[in-house]
């Protein structure tokens, strides 16, 4: 069995990523999002969880795989709660999106690390980062900061595991997925031409048809975990694959 436990699958990438590894039996799926959009699929449970609290996430313990060939933790889900320069930003908000896009991700990859490391079969951990986490965007400080942030988490983890046996060493990928048609794009091109100098390159996309389907970044996501061996480094972007 290969077992998946994915974050944010209740709608765009995370949602396609269980679709597609849903239609093969050899894969569980455990899904954590604060809602349930899956229709009703054998092979994937949820987790409801609200990654606002990550002290909550703490106490998750992965479970015990005797039959793995494959384990796999995807950090997909993202949070970007406003668009605004630092100086006019709801500190609550902020709180809000460190905690969905670093804090849960670092609880998550320290509870899987603490139960997989002693495994031989295949351990992959794949975060979902951003080119907003390798270059500063006008009015995204606290996005490009945690995505920078989870950037960072990937690559400790990787010089980490050299310190450890290599059959037992587990790999971890940050990878930025492209412009993907999804309810964080809808909520960008919301945003004030005031306070976001870059809306207009974001309509365009919109406009041009030039964002990628979650489909399509799901898949290209789901082959970095396929070609896991074949990578010299660990920050990667699928428009570069
Ligand atoms: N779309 C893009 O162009 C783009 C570009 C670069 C990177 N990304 C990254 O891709 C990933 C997926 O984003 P997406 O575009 O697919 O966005 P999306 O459609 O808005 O999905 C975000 C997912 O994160 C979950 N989530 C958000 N807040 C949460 C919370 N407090 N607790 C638990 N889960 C929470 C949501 O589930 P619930 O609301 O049900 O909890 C949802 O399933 C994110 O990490 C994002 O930063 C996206």
């Amino acid at each position: 069995m290969n077992y998946y436990f994915i974050t944010g699958t209740s709608s765009g990438i995370g949602k396609a990523l269980a679709e597609i590894l849903a239609e093969n039996p050899e894969n569980e799926i455990t899904g954590f999002a604060r809602t349930d959009t899956m229709d009703y699929t054998p092979n994937y449970a949820h987790v409801h969880a609200d990654f606002h609290y990550p002290e909550e996430l703490a106490k998750y313990d992965f479970p015990e795989l005797p039959d793995a060939q494959r384990i796999v933790l995807i950090n997909n889900a993202g949070a970007m709660s406003e668009i605004f320069r630092v100086g006019k930003l709801d500190n609550l908000k902020t709180i809000n999106d460190f905690s969905v896009n670093i804090l849960a991700p670092a609880v998550l990859s320290n509870n899987f690390i603490r139960a997989y490391q002693n495994y031989t079969v295949p351990r992959i951990i794949l975060n979902v980062s951003s080119g907003a986490a390798r270059r500063p965007v006008d009015a995204w400080s606290g996005y490009c900061a945690a995505k920078a942030g989870l950037d960072m988490l990937n690559e400790t983890i990787n010089l980490e595991q050299f310190f450890y046996p290599e059959q037992n060493r587990i790999k971890a990928f940050s990878v930025a997925p492209g412009v993907i048609d999804t309810r964080m794009q809808d909520n960008i091109r919301l945003a004030d031409p005031e306070e976001f100098s870059g809306l207009q390159r974001f309509l365009d996309l919109k406009t041009n048809n030039e964002l990628f389907s979650p489909e399509k970044a799901a898949r290209l996501l789901l082959s970095v975990v396929e070609k896991h061996d074949s990578f010299s480094g660990t920050l990667l972007d699928v428009r570069d694959l």
